[in-house]
């Protein structure tokens, strides 16, 4: 069911928008930094809220679809954080590197893409570095992305990332040094804008920190009351949105961009002794048996449920059984595409993908249903 209104933004209003739904300016307005009017169209995903503006007042067609709504409000979309980005903006340049920090929900993706357009505004194209592997836009979850963006967008996940590292997981806990690493071989020339995922409790601070130290950022922008200590100087705080916490569908958010990934896939039979295969940093080739370096892998035809790290043994043990669903990266070194093995057994594994030709398989813990609308992810042991 869709319902069409006539709707007013006056220059003091935010009018949000929640999905899903389809935006129709009448007028001039703005979403994060972006103007739009007559004649443009802006769809707004399901589980997402778009904040639309206008410099001097306009009407704008909202078509509403189930489960979509909108309400007027005060201060939020680009105002939110206009004061203090007046601030930081203006001083980026080719040079710059901004980090993006703050909890889940709290506005990261959001004022990485207002930065963005802001920046192409003045005519840079920044280079945005979605290190969330969880819950990334660029690239799906396990996997982290990085894009230079050209033209101004409202949401980065209608954008798909330049170049992709492939970690396996959904949280880099107890493997943040081996995150750390892919994130740091996506740096490129700024303006550069590292989002980061929302763990910044504890630990995840701890590692926000690491991350910090490695990339050395100019500005960290700050979504939360979390002190960092060593970055005072070059941390600007921001209000963080106070209704994110209650979005619904944080798991469909993220489970749905496995199929956007997969989409146009077909299945492939492959030999996999003729691949690379890349897992939990190491590149094996088959030789025999599975190596790289000193460390082995080991694929049985047992059911473990894990993926087994014997560290002082330099070995890691996996099920061929465990691999059917597992989704994984594919490419020549670098991962160009995503694909989902149905089933690996022997030499021979059946993969379902868009990607055509491929020597390296990127596998991980991640596996998903048949419809691929469920994870089912493997435990990762490490002894
Ligand atoms: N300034 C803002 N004005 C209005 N809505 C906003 C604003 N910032 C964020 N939102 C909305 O709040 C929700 C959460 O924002 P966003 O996705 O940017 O958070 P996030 O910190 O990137 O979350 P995640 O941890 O899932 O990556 C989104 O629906 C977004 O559209
Ligand atoms: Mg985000």
């Amino acid at each position: 069911m869709m319902l069409t209104k006539l709707l007013r933004v006056e220059k003091e209003d935010t009018l949000l928008v929640r999905g899903p739904a389809r935006i129709e300016p009448k007028g001039e307005i703005y979403i994060l930094g972006m103007n739009l009017a007559e004649g443009d169209e802006v769809v707004v995903r399901e589980h997402k809220i778009m904040p639309v503006e206008s410099a001097r007042g306009a009407e704008v067609v909202l078509h509403l679809g189930s489960g979509s709504g909108y309400s007027y409000e005060k201060g939020y979309g680009a105002k939110l954080w206009a004061k203090e980005l007046s601030k930081v903006v203006p001083n980026l340049d080719e040079s710059k590197r901004v980090m993006v920090v703050g909890e889940t929900d709290s506005g990261k993706s959001t004022l990485t893409t207002l930065i963005s357009n802001l920046l192409m505004g003045m005519g840079m194209y920044p280079h945005v570095i979605d290190a969330d592997v969880g819950q990334g836009d660029l690239a799906p979850p396990g996997c982290i992305g990085a894009k230079r963006l050209r033209q101004k967008i409202t949401d980065l996940r209608d954008l798909e990332a330049d170049r992709f590292r492939f970690v396996g997981l959904i949280s880099p806990n107890g493997w943040e040094e081996l995150v750390l690493d892919e994130i740091e071989g996506l740096l490129s020339e700024g303006p550069e804008i590292v989002n980061t995922d929302g763990y910044v409790k504890g630990k995840g601070l701890e590692y926000k920190l690491e991350l910090a130290r490695r990339i050395d950022p100019d500005v960290i922008l700050l979504l939360s009351d979390e002190k960092l200590p060593g970055f005072e100087d070059r941390t600007v705080r921001l209000k963080s949105v106070p209704f994110g916490k209650g979005i619904p569908g944080r798991i469909e958010r993220r489970v749905s961009q496995y199929s956007k990934f997969l989409k146009d896939a077909k299945v492939r039979r492959e030999r996999l002794d003729a691949k690379r295969l890349w897992l939990l940093g190491h590149g094996f080739r088959h030789d025999g048996e599975w190596v790289c370096g000193d460390w082995r892998l080991a694929l049985s035809n047992l059911t473990y449920g894990a993926i087994i790290v014997r560290k002082e043994e330099r070995l890691i043990e996996l099920g061929m059984k465990d691999m059917a669903g597992m989704f994984v990266g594919l490419g020549h070194e670098e991962v160009e595409g995503f694909g989902m093995i149905r089933w690996a057994r022997g030499r021979d594994a059946s993969i379902l993908t868009p990607v055509e030709e491929f020597d390296t398989i990127s596998l991980g813990a991640i596996r998903l249903s048949r419809m691929l609308d469920k994870e089912r992810n493997l435990k990762v042991l490490l002894y």
